[in-house]
């Protein structure tokens, strides 16, 4: 098993499993639905990285992150909103350029091609 923390560990009481890992595009986002929440599912290739964080931006609380473009600032992974490139740290959920409020982000595991999302609830 290979774990990717975005968030602790110990906080997880579910392990969602949101697909496998080649339902996934690479260097790209997927969205999934976890009870009422729209999750953005980011593979990063390179780095061989995953990450995840709510889909709701919230500068206009449009249901878009995980169509927008991912890089990383000085080494840490992000993604840009598509409406108005916000962009978002997936390790802390920061806003990394303006003074949105953070967004959620959620720890990844792959585990037998499986891709699982943590859940603190
Ligand atoms: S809606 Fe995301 S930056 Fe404006």
């Amino acid at each position: 098993m290979t774990a990717y923390t975005t968030t602790p560990l110990t906080d997880v009481t579910t392990w969602f499993r949101a697909g496998r890992t080649d339902q996934f595009p690479v260097g790209a986002g997927a969205v999934i639905k976890y009870r009422d929440r729209q999750i953005a599912v980011f593979y990063f290739n390179r780095t061989e990285r995953w990450y995840a964080c709510q889909n709701l931006c919230p500068h206009k609380l449009e249901n878009v992150l995980g169509r927008g473009l991912i890089g990383e600032q000085d080494g840490i992974p992000k993604v840009a909103c598509p409406m108005h490139k916000r962009t978002f740290s997936l390790e802390t959920g920061e806003n990394l350029n303006g003074d949105c409020p953070p967004v959620a982000v959620y720890p990844v595991k792959v585990e037998n091609d499986y891709v699982y999302v943590g859940f603190a609830d």
